[in-house]
């Protein structure tokens, strides 16, 4: 067992202050979660992406916290040696703060360290809320997938010089409000650099360049997993698709020619059972 980030220690990680940048990658079952903390990655995040990822969904507004509750409990049975966040979905937080009290300690409950919520200015009441009552709170900031139709699509944000200092002011508000960390999701790479060296807290990037505190990528993009879809801000590590499909043509083939299973991947009786079965079938 290595050594789980806490919850102060992220909230200390400044790459200007020399820290190493954090390493985030969602994760959202046991064996993911395993295999990423092995890889040593920083922090897991259960990504209401499971919507998209795993789940069949267009995009990430049909996910519950039903589903939520469910993904993240699998993750945290993987018993990862990583700081677990789990995304609050949309409306779970946005309709009074007892439902995102409650919501959100489900979440905790399921084995969450912390949360993660989307939105600017309107989300610091619920963000207060939530801190107060020891819930540590990760903000998202720029494109903002619950928003989607607000956005007319998934779309890069924070590209006008207002929309930039918007950005910025959005990230102080949400520092202000206790924040430990704070997602830049589909920003420009400078805007991404100005908000970083705007707060003390350490911003995590996706398709926000370089300048960030960390970096986070969805798991399936990083191994390759799924084809449909590819951003430019994706790196591929692995072609994990190809080769399960590979895996599997080869297995339906061995099936259809009767080379699977071997005598040695099949179980044996003893030879008095088998011959007393053999009378008694005869
Ligand atoms: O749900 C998710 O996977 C996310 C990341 C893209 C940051 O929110």
């Amino acid at each position: 067992m290595g050594t789980r980030l806490t919850v102060p220690a992220v909230r200390a990680r400044k790459v200007r202050d020399g820290g190493d940048p954090l390493v985030m990658l969602t994760a959202y079952d046991a064996p993911g979660a395993r295999l990423a903390a092995d890889a040593g990655v920083d922090l897991l995040l259960v990504g209401d992406s499971v919507a998209m990822v795993v789940l069949g969904y267009p995009d990430t507004l049909g996910v519950t916290i039903d589903d939520m509750v469910h993904h993240t409990a699998a993750v945290a049975r993987g018993e990862p040696d990583a700081l677990v966040v789990a995304d609050l979905p949309w409306l779970s937080y946005h309709v009074s703060p007892r439902d995102t009290i409650c919501n959100a300690a489900r979440l905790i409950r399921a084995g969450a360290a912390a949360v993660k919520l989307e939105g600017g200015k309107a989300r610091v009441p619920m963000i207060e809320v939530l801190v107060t009552a020891e819930i540590p709170v990760m903000g998202h900031i720029g494109l903002t997938p619950q928003s989607v139709h607000a956005m007319g699509g998934f779309r890069v944000q924070g590209r006008t010089a207002e929309a930039a200092v918007e950005l910025v002011e959005s990230a102080k508000a949400l520092e202000h409000a206790g924040c430990f960390a704070i997602v830049l999701e589909g920003v420009p790479a400078d805007v991404a650099g100005l908000v970083t060296s705007a707060v003390d807290v350490p911003t995590i990037g996706i398709g926000a360049g370089p300048d960030c505190d960390g970096q986070v990528l969805v798991y399936h993009d990083v191994l390759g997993l799924q084809n449909d879809l590819r951003p430019r801000f994706v790196r591929r590590y692995a072609d994990l698709a190809a080769e399960t499909v590979d895996a599997l043509s080869r297995f339906a083939s061995d099936v259809r020619s009767g080379a699977f299973p071997s005598a040695q991947e099949s179980y044996s009786m003893g030879a008095e059972a088998a011959a007393a079965l053999r009378l008694y079938a005869s």
